[in-house]
């Protein structure tokens, strides 16, 4: 049997969201949303297993809002595709509940983010921030989706829903009853690194604020950041071979081919010899150029955070409709009485 197609993403309202988000993320969402029908979810359940989201209600509600402004700003049309926040549908935390019961220890042992994110007290982390990649699969099953659209750092805990599909359809007897979701992992400039260390992603929690460009940045700051952003003193090279061991120079021109829509061979060729001082002219005209319409629409649309709500509210109606019909059956399957 197969599946209709149906996206499902999500990006966790922590923090603020930045370039690496948008070329990375939002800018392939626009993209797909014209290919398959969507669901785009602001994780705001995801977000209270990481400090910053945890008892800062505030904050979190903030944040939640803001992603959702990046979500339309960016060019997701909540017209045609339900933007909404996980709390705001129960049917997900319902799901992940059965979905504990589905997932083995020993393969949540092996999730490398939880080593990652708890460190060296594992036992002082939270028992949502390691159940997180279950309740990630329930957010794309809950819907069965069938593709996601997710960084390189989301492979492993997709490839945990897939595992988590394949059980429950084996072991409640019901082939082909879950999808096996489907990454996407999407365009060469995906991985958006750190302004300051060309070997680092970009990240919101990285403590250098000039390690990442904002997208409430302005366009005094945007530039002020390209202009610091680490370099090597060679000119810029001239093809793609010279890159080699010169993370920066890949970096920036990565960013300035996504954000120009051109490959990186174009970019290198356009840039040639030059010094870094008039490509980085060039680049941060073109990022100012590029985020500003987005900046603007974000800044416009948080001005209202009741109209924000309200989308969220409408869209979470709508992804509940699918969501509910899903839980009904599962929870036959399962053999809970409703
Ligand atoms: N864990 C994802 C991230 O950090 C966010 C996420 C939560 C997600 N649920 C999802 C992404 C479902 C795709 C589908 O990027």
């Amino acid at each position: 049997m197969t599946h209709t197609p149906l996206v499902l993403s999500g990006m966790q309202p922590t923090n603020t969201l930045h370039l690496g988000n948008y070329l990375g993320a939002l800018k392939n969402w626009v993209r797909m949303q014209a290919e398959m029908p969507c669901l785009f979810c602001v994780v705001d359940m995801h977000a209270i297993t990481a400090e910053a989201g945890y008892g800062k209600p505030d904050e979190l509600a903030r944040a939640t809002r803001e992603v959702a402004a990046a979500y339309i700003a960016g060019g997701v049309d909540p017209e045609r595709t339900p933007i909404f926040n996980q709390g705001q549908v129960p049917e997900h935390a319902e799901l992940a509940w059965i979905f504990n019961c589905v997932a083995r220890l020993g393969w949540l042992d092996r999730m490398t983010q939880f080593k990652e994110k708890s460190g060296k007290h594992k036992e002082r982390a939270s028992v949502g921030l390691y159940t997180y990649p279950v309740l990630m699969a329930a957010d794309i099953l809950v819907y069965k989706a069938t593709h996601v659209p997710v960084g390189e750092d989301q492979k492993q805990h997709l490839e945990l829903s897939r595992d988590i599909a394949q059980k429950f359809n084996n072991d409640f007897g019901v082939p082909d009853f879950f999808p096996l979701p489907e990454p996407v992992i999407t365009g060469h400039a995906t991985r958006v690194m750190s302004l300051r260390d060309g070997a680092k992603k970009m990240s919101k929690t990285d403590e250098s604020d000039n390690s990442r460009i904002n997208l409430t940045d302005d366009a005094e700051a945007i530039a002020g950041k390209i202009k610091r952003a680490k370099t090597d003193p060679l000119p810029l090279p001239s093809s793609k071979d010279e890159l080699k061991g010169r993370p920066e120079a890949e970096n920036l021109l990565s960013i300035y081919a996504a954000l120009a829509d051109q490959t990186l061979d174009a970019t290198i060729a356009q840039f040639a010899g030059q010094q870094f001082s008039g490509f980085k002219t060039a680049l941060s005209e073109l990022t100012v150029a590029k985020l500003e319409p987005i900046t603007t629409e974000m800044r416009r649309l948080l001005a209202d955070p009741a109209e924000i709500d309200r989308i969220l509210k409408s869209g979470a109606q709508k992804a509940r409709a699918i969501a509910i019909s899903v839980m009904d059956e599962v929870k036959k399957k399962v053999g809970f009485i409703t």
